[in-house]
């Protein structure tokens, strides 16, 4: 463990893997969000199954460890990087390097988080702590809310742009460089970003004109 955290390669191996676990999951998360459009019925069955599920109750302590773990590495990397910064940095990112969504990974970051805590805030802890009996309710009634929708889509961007680096990057980390492949790995990526930010503001979206 400590080679995959202290090295250079190693923390960025160790960035990907988390990330491509992030990836896994915001394609279960739209997945199952996009049962809203199915009906309440059907929405209400997947949440109460992920909240039910003795496995996936395993796995959202994974999942909060993966979170937190990619948040720390994610600084960490910066800091690294801003230490060794203009030519190293360069140099390390020459075949990752995709402009400015590569450079602001850190603010990108940093915004999601701040939406990840809203977004436990009002959904997560009120269905774990709080007095909801029809989670279809809580999500379709805050999407009523304009400013609630405008948060929300600004941070699906801030996440497709995060991602349309992230993505690609996760690739070239754990090796695949060779321009045969990264051709694809790059459009893959982008077609990837651009269907998270879009599905999940498809969703909030459609609930406010609902
Ligand atoms: C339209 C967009 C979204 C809706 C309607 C939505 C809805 C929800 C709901 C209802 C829960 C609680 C599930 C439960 O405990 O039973 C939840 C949890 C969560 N959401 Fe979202 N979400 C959206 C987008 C996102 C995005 C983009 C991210 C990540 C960047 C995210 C991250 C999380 C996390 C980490 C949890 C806690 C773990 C879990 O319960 O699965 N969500 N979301």
């Amino acid at each position: 463990m400590s080679g995959l955290t202290t090295s250079s390669l190693g923390r960025k191996v160790a960035m990907s893997l988390s990330g491509f676990f992030l990836i896994t999951f915001l394609l279960v998360h739209l997945g199952i969000n996009l049962t809203l459009f199915i009906g309440a019925d059907t929405f209400n069955a997947a949440s109460h199954f992920m909240a039910t599920n003795p496995l996936i109750q395993v796995m959202q302590y994974v999942l909060a460890a993966g979170f937190v773990f990619h948040i720390f590495m994610g600084i960490w990397l910066e800091l690294k990087n801003r230490a060794s910064r203009p030519i190293k940095y360069a140099k390390n990112n020459a075949a990752a390097n995709s402009g400015w969504a590569s450079r602001n990974m850190i603010y990108t970051g940093i915004l999601i988080l701040l939406f990840i805590i809203l977004h436990l805030k009002d959904f997560f802890v009120k269905i774990k702590f709080g007095e909801v009996h029809d989670d279809y309710e809580l999500v379709t009634e805050l999407f009523k809310n304009p400013i609630y929708v405008l948060i929300y889509v600004i941070a699906f961007i801030l996440l497709g742009i995060h991602l349309s680096h992230g993505f690609q990057s996760a690739f070239t980390s754990v090796g695949a460089r060779a321009p045969k492949y990264l051709k694809y790995v790059k459009n893959i990526g982008m077609a990837f970003s651009y269907f998270i930010a879009l599905g999940f503001s498809i969703i909030a979206i459609y609930f406010y004109f609902a």
